[in-house]
């Protein structure tokens, strides 16, 4: 049929140039290409604006809003903003790598102020178009340098966008166990049995903290053991840091177990992104680190992830990069920044309390224990697929299939109407 089409169109041509330029035009080269399904997240989005109920809620994206719903920007990055637009600084580009004094501030904010890697400049950090962009250079990185191993193993569940990063860039993903839906927490005993069991030097995603989707993390003496256990078995970590300062409010806390493992003598991998600690979201801000075996090893490495970026965007964009590092490298701006940081962390943890209580008075005989024991923006509440589907039908209340709710959509005001649609499909 497509090829009887185009015969009709060549047809067409010899006899009216101007229309078969404008028929042949739209016949015929991705007529092959079938239609893609649509982001699961836009797609909650999209049905939500559709909604015209007054009560409606959007808990399905992963972006803070403040106590009235509204999206916040950060007083810190409105000062930053003043300063630099005082500045008239001028817009020239940046080197491949990015804003040193960001890359660096960014290294230090998560490896700490003494990390012995970062004072003998064992490690390289560049500039990256948000956390994505930092995955996807990090991942490239690996496909073409990490010579003992393609397999990436993800917690299962995972953020639904690391699958297609690492797919994307040449690797092959498989999955340890992380998330137990029996006690909606970790499931330590799956992931240590499965990690025992993977090839040596497979590489394995963590994230840092605050786990999207589950809310769920390691604690302290897990991590520990997590650690000796990619040393004994000379697994490669990458960790994602998404939401470092958004699990407990302390942005040193929530790099304990990437702080941990370089102490353990782990070189390491990391992506950070300011999408949601500063509120940075649409500015794409982020940063890929590497930790080497020496200063030597760290310039070769460098060498080769400039040679990486520079055909695929030249160079980060540079306004995000001077408010980040304006924030970074200013104490006054500096402690405002992680105050604010703290702020936001705490709203969400009031917010899941706030959860578990309501779902109590309207007399729900559930255990909810995990929506205030699961950490960070999100909340995996164990909701099945037909009760989501009949919250967003019956209460305009949108999330993901998978029961996720973006904790940071909730507020005061409709935590009660929240607790009780919950309440009504879950008795
Ligand atoms: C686990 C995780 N990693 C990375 C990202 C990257 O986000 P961005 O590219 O907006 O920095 C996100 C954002 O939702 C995330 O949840």
């Amino acid at each position: 049929m497509a090829l009887l089409k185009s015969r009709l169109l060549v047809g067409v041509a010899r006899c009216q140039p101007c229309l078969a330029v404008v028929q042949g035009r739209a016949s015929s080269w991705w007529s092959h290409v079938e239609m893609g399904p649509p982001d699961p997240i836009l797609g909650v989005t999209e049905a939500f604006k559709r909604d015209t109920n007054p009560k409606k809620m959007n808990l399905g994206v992963g972006a803070y809003r403040d106590d009235n719903g509204k999206p916040y920007v950060l007083s810190s990055v409105r000062k930053a903003e003043a300063q630099l637009a005082s500045k008239n600084l001028d817009k020239e580009y940046l080197p491949i790598g990015g804003l040193a004094e960001f890359a660096r501030a960014s290294a230090q904010l998560a490896l700490g102020e003494n990390c012995e890697a970062v004072k003998n400049g064992q490690f390289i950090t560049v500039q990256t178009i948000s956390g994505t962009g930092s995955l996807r250079i990090g991942a490239n990185f690996l496909q073409r340098f990490y010579k003992y191993s393609r397999d990436v193993y993800l917690p299962k569940p995972s953020w639904g966008n690391h699958t297609p990063i690492f797919r994307d860039a040449g690797l092959e993903v498989k999955g340890y166990r992380y998330y137990d839906p029996k006690t909606c927490g970790f499931d330590f005993a799956g992931a240590l049995d499965d990690l025992s069991k993977i090839p040596e030097q497979s590489i394995i995603l963590f994230h840092a903290c605050a786990h999207n989707p589950t809310g769920v993390d390691p604690k302290q003496e897990q991590w520990k053991e997590l650690a000796a256990l990619c040393k004994s078995r000379r697994l490669f970590p990458f960790f994602d840091m998404a939401y470092q300062g958004f699990a407990s409010g302390d942005t040193d806390r929530d790099a304990w177990a990437v702080r941990h493992f370089i102490q353990e003598g782990i070189n390491l991998v990391l992506s950070q992104s300011y999408a949601k600690n500063m509120g940075l979201y649409g500015e794409r801000v982020g940063a890929f680190t590497v930790v080497c075996s020496d200063a030597e090893e760290a310039k070769r490495v460098e060498s080769q992830i400039k040679i990486l970026i520079r055909p695929m965007y030249s160079n980060p964009p540079l306004n995000g990069a001077r408010i980040a590092a304006s924030i970074l490298t200013q104490p006054d701006l500096r402690k405002e920044w992680l105050q604010e940081v703290k702020g936001m962390a705490n709203r969400i943890i009031s917010m899941r309390e706030q959860l578990v209580s309501n779902l109590k008075k309207e007399g729900s005989i559930h255990n909810w224990q995990h929506i205030s024991d699961q950490i960070g923006m999100f909340c995996f509440t164990g909701l099945r697929p037909e009760q989501v589907e009949r919250l967003i039908k019956e209460f305009s209340i949108y999330m993901t299939k998978d029961g996720r709710i973006s904790v940071a959509g909730v507020t005061s005001a409709n935590n009660g109407y929240l607790a009780h649609a919950i309440h009504q499909v879950t008795k």
